[in-house]
């Protein structure tokens, strides 16, 4: 009897025990979380809000548990100012207490938080910025982006073997832009070709105008022109207002200027321009299809090469996790990460192990009018391209 009654005893305990844990929240180990931080205010609002869209769409679809964890996103408004970027990293980190830091609008803001992933040995998740150099700023960093060379590289052949013989570039003031710059300036002169004008323009609210009449008076064949993600619809009103288009001079580059989230509203004279770029809305496979369907449903407008970037970069977070099993370590998250491989709306993408950024397809794209609307649509590819600016030291 005694016995017996004990037992009964430690199994009320138990359900007791069980019980009282269900009524628990989830214990702070059991949580991951993500500091987000992007722009979504100024100049380069639509990156922020194209990640940010990207990334809630991922997690409807995938849902928000991985490996045991519940997966929780911080975000946070750097307004792509690198002192704002520093302060919230900081702010996540210690505060916090997040497992990985993301997002980065622009390379000054991946930058400012490289130092702080390195003291907090944890990854640091680059899902926009292209300058080349910042994947070697902290053995911490990974990149879903792109750098700017993959693709400048890739235009420069492309106009010297089309015809084209004089070229004004216009870029950004900033690091991705003299990355550009130089890839293309290399690739194209060559080849044979000549640079007749050479501006750059600020990063912050820059007026084109003046620039385009003096890149107009150099009647070149076409104009590089490299602006970051959500400055291409201001840049091609200039250029039609002023005539270039008019001119015949034709628009080449990397795609950041022709990004899908503002192409469809640049009018006639964005048609027949050629850039060299990692995505496009108009990809023709499966699994982009799916993805621009989903994208649109639910924020009600195109996605670009941004949200792109978000969706592959907490894609590899999700991977990385259930490759860990569930193990939040800074360096066995950044293990697992190296030699990723998988199916973007993009295409195939890779992690190079060695230098923790993205291997990818560069496609060459024109854009032409379908079904009424305004697409890069892609003609050529080139399979798998590493960054050509890391194999140069
Ligand atoms: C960057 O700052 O690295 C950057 C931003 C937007 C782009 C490309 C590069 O479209």
């Amino acid at each position: 009897m005694f016995v017996a009654d004990r037992k009964l005893a430690w199994s009320l305990l138990g359900a007791a025990a069980i019980g009282a844990l269900a009524l628990m929240p989830a214990r702070a180990e059991e949580t991951f979380k993500i500091g987000l931080i992007v722009p979504m205010t100024g100049g380069q609002a639509s990156t922020g809000k194209q990640i940010d869209n990207a990334i809630k769409l991922y997690m409807k679809q995938h849902g928000d548990t991985v490996a045991g964890k519940k997966i929780e996103v911080i975000l946070k408004d750097d307004g792509a100012l690198p002192d704002k970027t520093k302060t919230a990293a900081q702010e996540l980190i210690v505060n916090e207490k997040v497992n990985v830091i993301a997002g980065f609008g622009v390379t000054p803001a991946a930058l400012a938080a490289a130092p702080l992933a390195t003291q907090g040995k944890i990854p640091e998740v680059v899902m926009a910025a292209g300058t080349s150099i910042i994947t070697e700023k902290s053995p911490y960093i990974v990149r879903t982006s792109f750098t700017l060379p993959q693709s400048s590289t890739i235009i420069g052949d492309w106009a010297v073997k089309n015809g084209i013989k004089k070229v004004a570039t216009l870029t950004s003031d900033y690091a991705p832009g003299n990355d550009a710059l130089a890839a293309f300036k290399e690739h194209f002169t060559a080849g044979g070709g000549e640079i007749v004008e050479e501006v750059k323009v600020p990063l912050a609210n820059p007026d084109f105008a003046p620039f385009l009449q003096r890149m107009k008076d150099a009647k070149p064949d076409a104009v590089f022109v490299f602006v970051p993600a959500g400055q291409g619809g201001n840049f091609m009103k200039q250029y039609a207002e002023r005539g270039l288009d008019k001119a015949g001079i034709k628009v080449i580059g990397p795609g950041d200027v022709m990004d899908d989230d503002l192409l469809n509203g640049m009018g006639d004279a964005a048609l027949g321009a050629v850039t060299a770029h990692i995505y496009s809305a108009a990809h023709p496979s499966q699994a982009n299809k799916d993805f621009v369907a989903a994208y649109k449903k639910e924020f009600n407008q195109r996605p670009g090469f941004m949200a792109v970037g978000g969706y592959d970069g907490i894609n590899l977070i999700y991977e990385a996790l259930k490759k860990t099993g569930g193990n939040a370590d800074g360096d066995k998250l950044i293990e697992a990460m190296k030699g990723m491989k998988w199916e973007s709306p993009r295409g195939p993408i890779s992690i190079d192990p060695d230098t923790r950024d993205i291997v990818q397809n560069v496609y060459v794209r024109k854009v032409e009018k379908v079904d009424g609307e305004l697409y890069n649509v892609e003609f050529e590819t080139f399979k798998d391209v590493k960054d050509p600016g890391k194999t140069k030291k």
